[in-house]
Protein backbone atom coordinates (compact mmCIF):
# COMPACT_ATOMS: atom_id res chain seq x y z
CA UNK A 1 0.00 0.00 0.00
CA UNK A 2 1.36 3.35 -0.46
CA UNK A 3 0.37 6.70 0.90
CA UNK A 4 0.52 9.40 -1.88
CA UNK A 5 -1.66 11.77 0.12
CA UNK A 6 -1.15 15.78 -0.60
CA UNK A 7 1.72 14.75 -3.19
CA UNK A 8 1.35 17.22 -5.99
CA UNK A 9 0.88 15.45 -9.43
CA UNK A 10 3.03 17.19 -12.17
CA UNK A 11 5.50 15.13 -14.07
CA UNK A 12 6.17 10.84 -13.78
CA UNK A 13 9.27 11.73 -12.94
CA UNK A 14 8.20 12.11 -9.47
CA UNK A 15 7.01 9.05 -8.63
CA UNK A 16 8.50 5.99 -8.98
CA UNK A 17 7.76 2.23 -10.94
CA UNK A 18 5.71 1.04 -7.98
CA UNK A 19 3.96 4.60 -7.00
CA UNK A 20 2.52 4.64 -11.12
CA UNK A 21 1.53 0.55 -10.60
CA UNK A 22 -0.29 1.92 -7.29
CA UNK A 23 -2.36 4.49 -9.46
CA UNK A 24 -2.94 1.79 -12.04
CA UNK A 25 -4.14 -0.61 -9.61
CA UNK A 26 -6.27 2.02 -7.96
CA UNK A 27 -7.87 3.04 -11.66
CA UNK A 28 -8.58 -0.58 -11.92
CA UNK A 29 -10.19 -0.93 -9.10
CA UNK A 30 -12.20 2.46 -9.22
CA UNK A 31 -13.46 1.25 -13.00
CA UNK A 32 -14.85 -2.16 -11.34
CA UNK A 33 -16.79 -0.32 -8.11
CA UNK A 34 -18.30 1.88 -10.74
CA UNK A 35 -19.31 -0.62 -13.53
CA UNK A 36 -20.56 -3.30 -10.28
CA UNK A 37 -22.17 -0.02 -8.35
CA UNK A 38 -20.11 -0.49 -5.60
CA UNK A 39 -18.11 2.75 -5.33
CA UNK A 40 -17.47 4.43 -2.36
CA UNK A 41 -16.93 8.26 -2.33
CA UNK A 42 -13.69 9.40 -0.78
CA UNK A 43 -13.66 12.94 -1.66
CA UNK A 44 -17.29 14.11 -0.06
CA UNK A 45 -17.27 17.81 0.49
CA UNK A 46 -13.80 18.28 -0.90
CA UNK A 47 -13.77 21.42 -3.44
CA UNK A 48 -12.09 21.25 -6.69
CA UNK A 49 -11.08 23.97 -8.98
CA UNK A 50 -9.87 23.45 -12.65
CA UNK A 51 -8.50 25.89 -14.84
CA UNK A 52 -8.07 25.57 -18.42
CA UNK A 53 -6.12 28.07 -20.20
CA UNK A 54 -6.23 25.59 -23.13
CA UNK A 55 -9.19 23.86 -24.46
CA UNK A 56 -10.04 20.78 -23.68
CA UNK A 57 -12.60 18.13 -23.67
CA UNK A 58 -11.57 14.99 -22.56
CA UNK A 59 -9.27 16.09 -19.45
CA UNK A 60 -12.16 18.56 -18.20
CA UNK A 61 -14.68 15.82 -18.44
CA UNK A 62 -12.51 13.41 -16.89
CA UNK A 63 -11.87 15.68 -14.05
CA UNK A 64 -15.62 16.67 -13.38
CA UNK A 65 -17.23 12.95 -13.76
CA UNK A 66 -14.25 11.67 -11.44
CA UNK A 67 -15.06 14.64 -8.78
CA UNK A 68 -18.65 14.24 -9.08
CA UNK A 69 -18.74 10.45 -9.36
CA UNK A 70 -16.92 10.76 -5.89
CA UNK A 71 -18.73 13.07 -4.45
CA UNK A 72 -16.65 16.43 -4.59
CA UNK A 73 -17.32 19.67 -6.02
CA UNK A 74 -15.93 21.21 -9.00
CA UNK A 75 -15.14 25.10 -10.39
CA UNK A 76 -14.41 25.30 -13.92
CA UNK A 77 -12.27 28.13 -14.67
CA UNK A 78 -11.88 28.70 -18.44
CA UNK A 79 -9.54 29.84 -20.79
CA UNK A 80 -10.80 33.75 -20.40
CA UNK A 81 -12.34 32.90 -16.60
CA UNK A 82 -9.88 33.86 -13.83
CA UNK A 83 -6.99 36.66 -13.15
CA UNK A 84 -4.54 33.93 -13.46
CA UNK A 85 -1.12 35.41 -14.96
CA UNK A 86 -3.00 37.94 -16.53
CA UNK A 87 -3.78 40.56 -14.32
CA UNK A 88 -2.62 38.46 -11.11
CA UNK A 89 0.81 36.24 -10.54
CA UNK A 90 0.39 32.58 -10.43
CA UNK A 91 1.97 32.53 -7.17
CA UNK A 92 -0.75 34.98 -6.00
CA UNK A 93 -4.04 33.08 -7.56
CA UNK A 94 -2.49 29.83 -5.94
CA UNK A 95 -2.33 31.47 -2.48
CA UNK A 96 -6.08 32.76 -2.87
CA UNK A 97 -7.22 29.35 -4.49
CA UNK A 98 -5.63 27.37 -1.99
CA UNK A 99 -7.60 28.98 0.58
CA UNK A 100 -10.93 27.27 -0.69
CA UNK A 101 -10.12 24.85 -2.39
CA UNK A 102 -8.97 21.10 -1.76
CA UNK A 103 -6.89 20.76 -4.97
CA UNK A 104 -6.46 22.09 -8.01
CA UNK A 105 -6.16 21.16 -11.74
CA UNK A 106 -4.10 23.42 -14.42
CA UNK A 107 -4.05 23.25 -18.33
CA UNK A 108 -2.08 25.71 -19.64
CA UNK A 109 1.29 26.44 -21.17
CA UNK A 110 4.76 26.41 -19.10
CA UNK A 111 5.29 23.47 -16.97
CA UNK A 112 6.56 26.36 -14.54
CA UNK A 113 2.94 27.45 -14.07
CA UNK A 114 1.83 24.20 -12.47
CA UNK A 115 5.28 23.87 -10.47
CA UNK A 116 4.10 27.60 -9.05
CA UNK A 117 1.08 26.48 -8.18
CA UNK A 118 2.10 23.50 -6.30
CA UNK A 119 4.86 25.70 -4.48
CA UNK A 120 2.36 28.26 -3.85
CA UNK A 121 -1.35 26.74 -2.72
CA UNK A 122 -0.48 24.26 0.08
CA UNK A 123 -2.82 21.84 -1.31
CA UNK A 124 -2.46 18.88 -4.06
CA UNK A 125 -2.50 20.17 -7.78
CA UNK A 126 -2.37 18.07 -11.01
CA UNK A 127 -1.02 18.81 -13.92
CA UNK A 128 -4.02 18.85 -16.98
CA UNK A 129 -1.28 19.31 -19.84
CA UNK A 130 1.95 21.42 -19.79
CA UNK A 131 3.64 22.53 -23.25
CA UNK A 132 5.68 20.18 -21.91
CA UNK A 133 4.26 17.09 -20.15
CA UNK A 134 0.59 15.91 -20.18
CA UNK A 135 1.01 12.79 -16.97
CA UNK A 136 -2.58 11.81 -16.53
CA UNK A 137 -2.75 10.91 -20.04
CA UNK A 138 0.06 8.15 -19.46
CA UNK A 139 -1.68 6.71 -16.56
CA UNK A 140 -4.58 6.36 -18.72
CA UNK A 141 -2.33 5.13 -21.61
CA UNK A 142 -0.62 2.31 -19.44
CA UNK A 143 -4.39 1.08 -18.64
CA UNK A 144 -5.53 0.67 -21.71
CA UNK A 145 -2.01 -1.24 -22.36
CA UNK A 146 -2.76 -3.70 -19.75
CA UNK A 147 -6.09 -3.85 -20.76
CA UNK A 148 -5.36 -4.99 -24.44
CA UNK A 149 -2.09 -7.22 -23.87
CA UNK A 150 -1.59 -9.98 -21.49
CA UNK A 151 2.53 -8.88 -21.91
CA UNK A 152 3.58 -7.04 -18.43
CA UNK A 153 4.36 -3.27 -19.20
CA UNK A 154 8.24 -3.99 -19.16
CA UNK A 155 7.84 -6.56 -22.44
CA UNK A 156 5.52 -4.00 -24.47
CA UNK A 157 7.25 -2.74 -27.63
CA UNK A 158 5.52 0.78 -28.01
CA UNK A 159 6.60 2.59 -31.09
CA UNK A 160 5.68 6.36 -30.63
CA UNK A 161 5.14 8.52 -34.24
CA UNK A 162 5.26 11.66 -35.16
CA UNK A 163 6.16 14.71 -33.00
CA UNK A 164 8.62 13.61 -30.99
CA UNK A 165 9.60 17.13 -29.30
CA UNK A 166 5.87 17.67 -27.53
CA UNK A 167 4.30 17.24 -24.45
CA UNK A 168 3.11 13.75 -25.30
CA UNK A 169 6.53 12.52 -26.36
CA UNK A 170 7.92 13.77 -23.24
CA UNK A 171 5.58 12.03 -20.87
CA UNK A 172 5.20 8.91 -23.07
CA UNK A 173 9.09 8.28 -22.65
CA UNK A 174 9.22 9.19 -18.97
CA UNK A 175 6.61 6.66 -18.41
CA UNK A 176 7.88 3.83 -20.73
CA UNK A 177 11.71 4.31 -19.06
CA UNK A 178 9.92 4.08 -15.40
CA UNK A 179 8.10 0.84 -16.25
CA UNK A 180 10.95 -0.59 -17.71
CA UNK A 181 9.18 -0.67 -21.45
CA UNK A 182 10.99 -1.64 -24.92
CA UNK A 183 10.18 2.54 -26.17
CA UNK A 184 11.15 3.94 -29.70
CA UNK A 185 10.23 7.17 -31.04
CA UNK A 186 10.26 7.54 -34.61
CA UNK A 187 10.15 10.93 -35.98
CA UNK A 188 12.27 13.88 -37.86
CA UNK A 189 15.85 14.74 -36.35
CA UNK A 190 14.35 18.10 -36.39
CA UNK A 191 11.65 16.68 -34.04
CA UNK A 192 13.76 14.16 -31.72
CA UNK A 193 13.17 15.11 -28.11
CA UNK A 194 15.50 17.28 -26.39
CA UNK A 195 18.89 15.69 -25.28
CA UNK A 196 18.63 16.67 -21.82
CA UNK A 197 15.07 14.86 -21.61
CA UNK A 198 16.32 11.34 -23.42
CA UNK A 199 19.66 11.25 -21.09
CA UNK A 200 17.84 10.99 -17.45
CA UNK A 201 15.02 9.12 -19.03
CA UNK A 202 18.25 6.33 -20.15
CA UNK A 203 19.26 7.01 -16.46
CA UNK A 204 16.06 6.28 -15.50
CA UNK A 205 15.75 3.22 -18.18
CA UNK A 206 19.43 1.72 -16.37
CA UNK A 207 17.84 0.71 -12.94
CA UNK A 208 14.12 -0.38 -14.88
CA UNK A 209 15.48 -2.23 -17.73
CA UNK A 210 13.80 0.13 -20.07
CA UNK A 211 15.30 0.59 -23.38
CA UNK A 212 14.96 3.97 -24.87
CA UNK A 213 15.25 4.03 -28.87
CA UNK A 214 15.16 7.29 -30.68
CA UNK A 215 15.40 7.15 -34.67
CA UNK A 216 14.49 8.49 -38.17
CA UNK A 217 13.95 5.21 -39.74
CA UNK A 218 10.13 4.05 -39.29
CA UNK A 219 11.11 0.22 -40.35
CA UNK A 220 13.41 0.57 -37.37
CA UNK A 221 11.03 2.07 -34.97
CA UNK A 222 8.10 0.20 -36.03
CA UNK A 223 9.89 -3.27 -35.88
CA UNK A 224 7.71 -6.00 -33.90
CA UNK A 225 5.87 -3.40 -32.17
CA UNK A 226 2.65 -3.78 -30.03
CA UNK A 227 1.28 -0.59 -29.83
CA UNK A 228 1.69 2.58 -32.31
CA UNK A 229 0.71 5.84 -31.09
CA UNK A 230 0.43 9.33 -32.40
CA UNK A 231 -0.06 12.69 -31.95
CA UNK A 232 -1.37 15.88 -33.79
CA UNK A 233 1.46 17.88 -35.80
CA UNK A 234 0.80 21.21 -33.99
CA UNK A 235 0.44 21.13 -30.82
CA UNK A 236 -1.93 24.07 -28.91
CA UNK A 237 -0.02 27.22 -28.50
CA UNK A 238 2.18 26.99 -31.28
CA UNK A 239 1.31 29.18 -34.31
CA UNK A 240 -0.40 27.88 -36.97
CA UNK A 241 2.63 29.31 -39.32
CA UNK A 242 4.25 25.60 -38.37
CA UNK A 243 1.96 23.54 -40.37
CA UNK A 244 3.60 23.71 -43.23
CA UNK A 245 7.05 22.77 -42.15
CA UNK A 246 5.66 20.28 -39.65
CA UNK A 247 2.86 18.55 -42.97
CA UNK A 248 6.77 18.33 -44.77
CA UNK A 249 8.69 16.88 -41.90
CA UNK A 250 6.02 14.77 -40.87
CA UNK A 251 4.40 12.90 -43.28
CA UNK A 252 6.74 9.96 -43.62
CA UNK A 253 5.60 9.62 -40.09
CA UNK A 254 1.98 9.46 -40.69
CA UNK A 255 0.32 6.22 -39.29
CA UNK A 256 -1.19 4.39 -41.95
CA UNK A 257 -2.04 0.99 -42.45
CA UNK A 258 1.50 0.24 -44.39
CA UNK A 259 3.26 1.14 -41.51
CA UNK A 260 0.76 -1.08 -39.04
CA UNK A 261 1.83 -4.24 -41.60
CA UNK A 262 5.44 -2.52 -41.72
CA UNK A 263 5.08 -4.31 -37.24
CA UNK A 264 5.44 -7.19 -38.82
CA UNK A 265 3.12 -8.12 -35.62
CA UNK A 266 -1.03 -8.66 -36.89
CA UNK A 267 -1.82 -7.76 -33.21
CA UNK A 268 -0.47 -4.04 -33.14
CA UNK A 269 -2.89 -1.60 -31.79
CA UNK A 270 -3.44 2.04 -32.53
CA UNK A 271 -3.23 4.21 -30.21
CA UNK A 272 -3.69 8.30 -29.74
CA UNK A 273 -4.36 10.97 -27.03
CA UNK A 274 -7.12 13.05 -29.18
CA UNK A 275 -8.56 14.77 -30.90
CA UNK A 276 -6.88 12.90 -34.20
CA UNK A 277 -7.09 14.76 -37.36
CA UNK A 278 -8.34 11.13 -39.27
CA UNK A 279 -10.76 12.98 -41.62
CA UNK A 280 -12.20 16.25 -42.81
CA UNK A 281 -14.96 15.94 -40.06
CA UNK A 282 -13.33 18.76 -38.40
CA UNK A 283 -12.90 22.75 -39.37
CA UNK A 284 -9.12 22.38 -39.03
CA UNK A 285 -8.98 19.45 -41.21
CA UNK A 286 -10.93 21.33 -43.81
CA UNK A 287 -9.01 24.27 -43.17
CA UNK A 288 -5.58 21.87 -44.12
CA UNK A 289 -6.92 20.10 -46.43
CA UNK A 290 -7.70 23.38 -48.30
CA UNK A 291 -4.35 24.76 -47.83
CA UNK A 292 -2.35 21.58 -48.03
CA UNK A 293 -4.60 18.53 -50.02
CA UNK A 294 -3.96 16.24 -47.33
CA UNK A 295 -7.34 14.21 -46.10
CA UNK A 296 -5.89 13.37 -42.85
CA UNK A 297 -2.37 13.97 -41.04
CA UNK A 298 -0.83 11.47 -38.31
CA UNK A 299 -3.27 8.81 -38.85
CA UNK A 300 -5.38 7.60 -41.98
CA UNK A 301 -9.20 7.29 -41.42
CA UNK A 302 -8.42 3.66 -42.05
CA UNK A 303 -6.11 3.10 -39.13
CA UNK A 304 -8.11 4.96 -36.87
CA UNK A 305 -11.40 3.27 -37.98
CA UNK A 306 -9.88 -0.22 -37.91
CA UNK A 307 -10.43 -2.80 -35.45
CA UNK A 308 -6.89 -2.39 -34.03
CA UNK A 309 -7.74 1.16 -32.85
CA UNK A 310 -8.16 1.29 -28.84
CA UNK A 311 -8.31 5.49 -28.46
CA UNK A 312 -12.13 5.53 -27.28
CA UNK A 313 -10.46 2.86 -24.45
CA UNK A 314 -8.05 5.34 -23.58
CA UNK A 315 -10.59 8.28 -23.82
CA UNK A 316 -12.80 6.51 -21.46
CA UNK A 317 -9.83 5.52 -19.21
CA UNK A 318 -8.77 9.29 -18.59
CA UNK A 319 -11.79 9.30 -16.19
CA UNK A 320 -10.81 6.31 -14.10
CA UNK A 321 -6.96 7.36 -14.20
CA UNK A 322 -7.86 10.78 -13.24
CA UNK A 323 -9.95 9.45 -10.36
CA UNK A 324 -7.16 7.08 -8.80
CA UNK A 325 -4.63 10.54 -9.02
CA UNK A 326 -7.51 12.48 -6.77
CA UNK A 327 -8.53 9.84 -4.28
CA UNK A 328 -4.41 9.22 -4.16
CA UNK A 329 -3.63 12.66 -3.13
CA UNK A 330 -6.80 14.10 -1.33
CA UNK A 331 -8.98 10.62 -0.41
CA UNK A 332 -10.20 10.68 3.17
N1 LIG B 1 -6.24 13.87 -24.63
C1 LIG B 1 -6.63 15.05 -24.13
O1 LIG B 1 -5.99 15.62 -23.22
O2 LIG B 1 -7.76 15.54 -24.66
P1 LIG B 1 -8.42 16.97 -24.38
O3 LIG B 1 -7.51 18.01 -25.01
O4 LIG B 1 -9.77 16.92 -25.02
O5 LIG B 1 -8.49 17.18 -22.89
N1 LIG C 1 0.22 17.55 -28.03
C1 LIG C 1 -1.19 17.88 -27.93
C2 LIG C 1 -1.86 16.97 -26.95
C3 LIG C 1 -3.34 17.17 -26.82
C4 LIG C 1 -3.98 16.26 -25.81
C5 LIG C 1 -1.35 19.33 -27.56
O1 LIG C 1 -0.64 19.79 -26.64
O2 LIG C 1 -2.14 20.02 -28.18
Amino acid sequence: MYNLRNRHFLTLLDFSQKEINFFLDLARDLKRAKYTGTEQQKLKGKNIALIFEKASTRTRCAFEVAAYDQGAHVTYLGPSGSQIGKKESTADTARVLGRMFDGIEYRGFGQEIVESLAKHSGVPVWNGLTNEAHPTQILADFLTIQEHTDKPLNKVIFTYAGDGRNNMANSLMIGAAKMGMDFRIVAPKELFPEEALVAQCKEIAEKSGAKITITEDVQEGVKGADFIYTDVWVSMGEPDEVWAKRINMLKPYQVNKEMMDMTGNSNVKFMHCLPAFHDLDTIVGREIHEKFGLDSMEVTDEVFESEASIVFDEAENRMHTIKAVMVATLGA
